[in-house]
């Protein structure tokens, strides 16, 4: 199977330790990135007021080019980032404005990364991804969590990660 993934960028510096991260798993993928950061996308707006910002051209963008979706966004405050968290509250224009996007969405795979401060990751921070997923009808292939440490992916990771990649991302690498 060829696969065409793209990493969703959701940190609030656009060359951070997740893009350190999203750029290491690129190299292995070959994945595309889009950076959130860079998108104007405005929070979700009951009455649409919004519609025409970077948000329905994004998700164009992704549902119609890529069949494999990878969330990757630092974690704030033990969540994911409110650049993500915008991006997630707007899937919801697919459901009620743009119908078709949303169905487009359905038998798509999603992954996630999280980039924290070190190796722990609180219960729970999973759970919208997943939960999410099973929503619109999307495969949750799994999650991985990272950090950098002084500048650089730590060793464990460098291995890990790879691990992650093969065993749930990309199968036939
Ligand atoms: C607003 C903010 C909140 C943070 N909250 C947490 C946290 O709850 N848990 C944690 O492990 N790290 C936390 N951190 C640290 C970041 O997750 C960590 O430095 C991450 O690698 C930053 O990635 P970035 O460079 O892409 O923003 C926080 C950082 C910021 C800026």
């Amino acid at each position: 199977m060829n696969i065409k993934g793209v990493i969703l960028q959701g940190s609030s510096k656009s060359n951070g330790n997740t893009n350190k991260i999203a750029l290491f798993i690129k190299e292995k993928t070959g994945f595309d990135i889009i950076d959130l950061k860079s998108k104007n996308i405005a929070p979700f707006d009951y009455d649409f007021k919004n519609k025409d910002d970077d948000f329905l051209p994004t998700i164009k963008e992704i549902v119609e080019n890529y069949d494999t979706l990878i969330f990757a966004t630092p974690v704030y405050w033990y969540a994911m980032s409110g650049i993500m968290k915008n991006f997630m509250d707007r899937i919801t224009d697919c459901l009620k404005i743009e119908k078709e996007i949303g169905r487009k969405l359905r038998g798509k795979r999603m992954g996630m990364i999280s980039c924290g401060f070190d190796s722990e990751l609180k219960q729970g921070f999973t759970m919208p991804f997943i939960e999410s997923a099973n929503y619109l009808g999307m495969h949750y292939l799994g999650d991985i969590h990272t950090w950098v440490e002084d500048g650089s992916i730590p060793k464990q990771l460098q291995n890990d990660i790879p691990i992650f990649i093969s065993e749930k991302i990309k199968p036939e690498i």
